[in-house]
């Protein structure tokens, strides 16, 4: 039987300073080699053109593919019969689902006949809101089947932000569930579906429905069909679309320090190649591994890293529809023993959240098969990283502290599981064609010794980096190519050791880091301030035991109403509604007035300080207009 050939794996810290010297040298003929590993119906021109000015990226244009052909068919001779997504449901007695790669091909089929039967076509927006159910998968891949543009949105969304989403892509179907299942609760997911379209969704021609817990739903017969029935009694042969290396592959919203939350667009083939060469080499994946990637879909991780990436390369790929301390604080430990997973990747924030509950909930779980542990989401602090080493690993299996970001596509800073050297806190090394560079604040200067620290950058292009932000290209523009000209600006500040290794300090513009979720403060604000009586709010992170940020509002309510627990909870309540709980705030401090510059502008690194307690040093506040607000937010610290 022939081996499906996979892009190539490194094998030791040595080979990789080899192959990674080679990807800069000759970019172009490296990511061709990697990218010949896959099945396409046609070949490329040149392999990239490319410029940060406009900005412009293309890569392997002229040739054409399907990146399910690649997930799925080409699998099938080799490995039909292996499990490609292994379902661990939210009870954990309930049975698990393991669909083989045949299965899965068929299933994607008969989704994709009946997507186009829908009516969905090439091009076609398609907006997902449902739970880790398998469902979710197939259909995310039958839009990839028949062209269509997956954006999926996290079913923690607010009704308010879903509809933003949708009106922004014009999506003419939504895909939901009835229910979702998310520990000892069910949480309605049509009825936000129902809530949003009531908002305004004028694009949205049908909602298709899938019946998961079977709860009692509200039916719009105009728009509303079962999946079940739409997808029962199809063929499970599908025609693959032939898709350009450029066309879009999916549309992933994610939060910016301005404004709304921006469509950030990757497309078919360059995604393709570096998810898979990235999760090959990071998480040193060998056939017949069980890796398990926790994170959710409605997420970049979940796309690149529990589906594309582990399916580009025939992995078992583990789905966990539920949550990390249900039953117990010991769930992610006992599923892993149950299943004897290899790879585990999970974010900073689970770990605190497990740890504060004490290591009596891994002992007694049999982990020897894990071989990598991985962390992504946020920056890990120490105690994090040696629970997670001494207690989950063992003290014996590598961590891999993956940096990336939803623009990035795939993993860009880590180590190689087990090849490289690891240091708690620290990212690592750039994957191979991945070029950093740290850049001096005020000069714009790149910064070539080591150590050094500054902002963190990408010099040259590399095969997954964001295209453009949906029907926004300018946008795209000024956020990430014109901090420092001719480079990627990532938004994060970095350090770099003796060594060259990189340690990641955090965001560097107004967007913080809640629970590994991403929040624009001027996002935030603005739904404090669609309470009637909030004249004014600033909102910044704070250093949060569990959550990593947690966020802080300053607030000025208008004259002569009482600023008590109650206007608290309707602006808690407010945030709810205009993005969703994740965004909502864990302190409320109301202000007379903020700190402002001669300018008008609010001193956020002031605010910053104070509501980190940091007051003993607030630096330069001589071009205050207002001195004494500072005393005042001092003194009213919650
Ligand atoms: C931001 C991107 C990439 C998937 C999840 C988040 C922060 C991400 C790390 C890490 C320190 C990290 C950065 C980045 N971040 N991974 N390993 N160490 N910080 O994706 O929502 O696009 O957020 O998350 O600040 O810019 P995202």
């Amino acid at each position: 039987m022939p081996t499906t050939p996979l892009p190539h794996r490194i094998q030791s810290f040595q080979e990789y300073r080899e192959v990674y010297a080679r990807s800069v040298a000759d970019p172009e003929g490296f990511w061709a080699e990697q990218a010949r590993t896959f099945r396409w119906h046609t070949g490329w021109g040149r392999v990239l053109d490319w410029n940060f000015e406009e900005p412009r990226v293309r890569w392997f244009e002229g040739a054409t593919l399907n990146i399910t052909e690649n997930c799925l068919d080409r699998h099938l001779d080799e490995r039909g019969d292996q499990t490609a997504i292994l379902f661990e449901p939210n009870e954990p007695d309930d049975p698990v689902v393991k669909l083989t790669y045949r299965e899965l091909h068929a299933e994607v089929g008969r989704v994709g006949n009946a997507l186009r039967e829908l009516g969905v076509g090439k091009g076609d927006r398609v907006c997902f809101y449902m739970p880790m159910v398998v469902e979710l998968a197939v259909s995310v891949l039958a839009c990839a089947r028949i062209g269509a543009i997956h954006s999926v949105v996290f079913a923690g969304f607010s009704a308010q932000a879903l509809a933003d989403r949708v009106n922004d892509a014009d999506c003419s179907l939504i895909i939901c569930s009835d229910y979702n299942r998310r520990g000892s609760k069910n949480i309605p997911v049509k009825a936000v579906v129902d809530d949003a379209l009531a908002l305004g969704c004028p694009s949205v021609r049908n909602v298709l429905v899938h019946r998961n817990t079977g709860e009692e739903i509200a039916w719009n017969k105009g728009t509303d069909v079962w999946y079940h029935e739409r997808v029962e009694g199809q063929s499970s042969s599908c025609a693959a679309e032939v898709m350009g290396a450029e066309d879009v592959l999916f549309i992933l919203y994610t939060s910016g320090s301005t404004g709304k939350p921006k469509g950030v667009v990757h497309t078919c083939g360059g995604y393709m190649v570096y998810t898979a060469f990235s999760f090959l080499n990071v998480f040193q994946y060998q056939p017949g591994d069980v890796y398990w990637c926790t994170a959710d879909i409605g997420w970049i991780t979940g796309h690149s890293y529990i589906l594309y990436g582990p399916l580009l390369c025939g992995a078992t790929t583990v789905m966990f529809e539920g949550v990390p301390t249900y039953p117990d604080a010991g769930r992610f430990w006992q599923v892993c023993a149950k299943h004897h997973v290899n790879q585990f990747y999970t974010a900073p924030t689970a770990i605190r959240a497990l740890m504060a509950r004490g290591h009596k909930f891994v002992e007694g779980h049999d982990l020897s098969d894990l071989k990598v542990l991985g962390s992504v989401g946020e920056p890990i602090n120490e105690e994090a990283w040696e629970w997670y080493h001494d207690y989950v690993g063992q003290g014996r299996v590598p961590i891999v502290d993956t940096w990336w970001q939803t623009e990035t596509g795939g993993m860009m800073i880590s180590g190689l599981g087990g090849l490289s050297p690891q240091k708690a806190t620290f990212a690592g090394y750039p994957l191979p064609g991945i070029q950093m560079a740290l850049v001096d604040k005020e000069s714009g200067q790149e910064l070539t010794g080591n150590p050094e620290s500054g902002l963190l950058c990408v010099k040259f292009p590399w095969p997954s980096i964001l295209r453009t932000t949906w029907c926004d290209h300018e946008r795209c523009r000024t956020t990430y190519f014109t901090t420092v000209p001719g480079m990627y600006f990532t938004g994060d500040g970095a350090r770099r050791d003796a060594e060259g290794m990189y340690r990641i300090v955090g965001r560097v513009d107004d967007v913080i880091n809640v629970s590994g979720h991403r929040m624009g403060t001027a996002e935030v604000e603005n739904a404090i301030n669609e309470h009637g009586q909030v004249v004014e709010s600033a909102v910044v992170g704070y250093p949060h035991a569990i959550k990593g940020q947690g966020i802080y509002a300053y607030v000025i309510v208008a004259d002569g109403v009482p600023a008590d627990d109650r206007l608290r909870e309707e602006i808690v309540a407010m945030v709810r509604q205009e993005i969703g709980p994740i965004a909502k705030p864990d302190k409320i401090q109301f202000v007379a007035e903020l700190p402002k510059t001669r300018s008008g502008k609010i001193m956020r690194r002031i605010l910053r300080k104070v509501a980190s307690g940091e007051t003993e040093q607030l630096g330069d506040t001589s071009t205050l207009l207002n001195p004494e607000a500072v005393e005042q937010v001092i003194a009213g610290v919650v």
